[in-house]
């Protein structure tokens, strides 16, 4: 019998519609996982009349694979992953090729890519994004790890990526794990695009008094904009539409107002935090979600202050966009890619991953969940100056802050003065405002500083360090 192309271990729903991508592309395919029963039945079921073909244990699944051997593991992040290596290792033969397709701490990827290749395997750490339905017919791929160990995989994964005008969304990320740093990034980029869009939700409901249908037109209507288009829109004007089966009410409002996490979030924000860059609207949605699960909290504090609706304020035509939420939404969504790629690139600084940030800006155009319009502005962006500080700063990125600046700010005061909290659409409006301010306040922290704990302090008239007894 001839041997598999490729393997796949971890029959979880992206694990199988990922070897059935790969095997519809032509690349014929071994599985296994942990309870033969579940490979039986994918066998039986969706992977029937295929390519592809189970093994009840390792050694078997090893056996079943042409070399170098190209390994895809669909594995819980964290010790499950060590495990399996552990365990896969002494199976394998020199340039044999591991690649972990979950969403792994980009620390733990590179202390992997060292240990395996040390060893003379290949290792790739891949962010793999799109949820269920991109996996099956195309999802945006982050692979790093050696750029020997991605040639070896080139072909497969360009082959199952999803494809857009200039290619297929999948490139060579970088080395160690900085694959997997790229898409922890892309989700704290899609944490921030959430928050915003329910943000939006509140204050159309709130303030507008718009239902589900309504709103779900205007979010129909900004998906069809250069700015707004993205597949989060899209997927936001089908959740706010979609009615209740039993009462034909909104099916949304039915819904617990407790957002969960896995984890990447707070891993990009922690990152941001260690590295020093700021991330304010990210950070923002995070804290929104934290916030938000402490329901019993909340629940109990609500008639302590029983804050009542303030004043409604106007948030333009529905008819027309509602153009200054639409311009608040825009500038947040900017400010989310905008923090997201200055994280990129001082990471790719400090690790010295040099990462090509034309190129992400590319593969994020398709098939993953941040995957938007805009990414092409994005794209051009970085093409014409690799070096860009702040995406803000890029000629198309201003004129957009200078048009839809006044609906932020417009939309940030009516919330406050309404009694309504937004924090990702606020702290943008912090981040744009700090950003473009040549003087900031930080002179007076620094007086503190230095009056209490002698930290000394720089001055704008002459150079040096210094110190004043600010105490009589
Ligand atoms: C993707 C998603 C995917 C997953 C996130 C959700 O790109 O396909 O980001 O990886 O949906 O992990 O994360 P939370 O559960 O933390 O929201």
């Amino acid at each position: 019998m001839s041997k598999a192309h490729f393997g796949l271990i971890g029959l979880g729903v992206m694990g199988e519609n990922l070897v059935l991508n790969a095997e519809r592309n032509g690349f014929s395919s071994v599985v296994y996982n942990r309870t033969f029963a579940k490979t039986q039945e994918f066998l039986a079921g969706r992977g029937a009349g295929k390519q592809i073909v189970g093994a009840e244990t390792l050694p078997e699944f090893i056996a079943a694979l042409e070399r170098p051997r190209r390994i895809l593991m669909m594995v819980k992040a964290g010790q499950p992953i060590d495990d399996l290596i552990a365990t896969l290792s002494p199976l394998l033969e020199e340039g044999d090729l591991l690649i972990d397709g979950g969403n792994s701490l980009y620390t733990d990827t590179e202390r992997r890519v060292a240990e395996l290749e040390s060893r003379s395997f290949g290792y790739i750490g891949m962010g793999v994004s799109g949820g269920a339905k991109g996996a099956l017919e195309g999802p945006s791929m982050m692979p790093g790890g050696t750029r020997a160990a991605y040639d070896a995989i080139e072909g497969l994964v360009s082959t199952m990526a999803a494809k857009v005008s200039d290619g297929p969304c999948v490139t060579y990320i970088g080395p160690g794990g900085s694959g997997h740093f790229v898409k922890t990034v892309h989700n704290g980029i899609e944490y921030g695009i959430e928050q915003i869009l329910a943000e939006a939700y509140d204050l159309m409901k709130r303030v507008a008094g718009l239902d589900g249908t309504a709103m779900a037109d205007v979010l129909g209507g900004w998906n069809q904009s250069e700015e707004l288009a993205s597949f989060l829109v899209e997927i936001t004007e089908v959740c706010l539409r979609t009615k209740d089966p039993e009462t034909g009410q909104d099916l949304v409002e039915f819904l617990v107002d407790a957002a969960g996490q896995k984890g990447t979030g707070l891993w990009t924000v922690e990152s941001a935090l260690n590295m020093g860059v700021p991330v304010p609207t990210i950070y923002a949605a995070l804290n929104a979600r934290v916030l938000s699960s402490l329901r019993e909290e909340r629940l109990k504090a609500a008639p302590l202050l029983a804050l009542s609706a303030g004043p409604r304020f106007d948030l333009g035509d529905p008819g027309d966009g509602m153009p200054p939420l639409r311009d608040a939404c825009i500038l947040a969504c900017i400010a989310s890619y905008a923090q997201g790629m200055a994280l990129l690139q001082e990471a790719s600084r400090l690790h010295d991953y040099q990462l090509d940030f034309a190129a992400i800006g590319q593969i994020w155009k398709g098939g993953c969940i941040i995957r938007a319009r805009l990414l092409q502005r994005i794209q051009d962006a970085y093409t014409f100056d690799a070096a860009l500080p702040n995406l803000m700063v890029d000629p198309w990125f201003l004129a957009q802050i200078r048009q839809r600046l006044p609906g932020l700010r417009h939309v940030v005061a009516g919330a406050a003065l309404a009694g309504l909290p937004v924090p990702c659409l606020g702290s943008t409006l912090d981040y744009i405002t700090s950003y473009f301010s040549g003087r900031l306040p930080q002179n007076l922290v620094q007086a503190m500083r230095d009056c209490f704990g002698s930290h000394t302090y720089e001055r704008t008239d002459c150079p040096g360090s210094f110190h004043t007894e600010w105490l009589p």
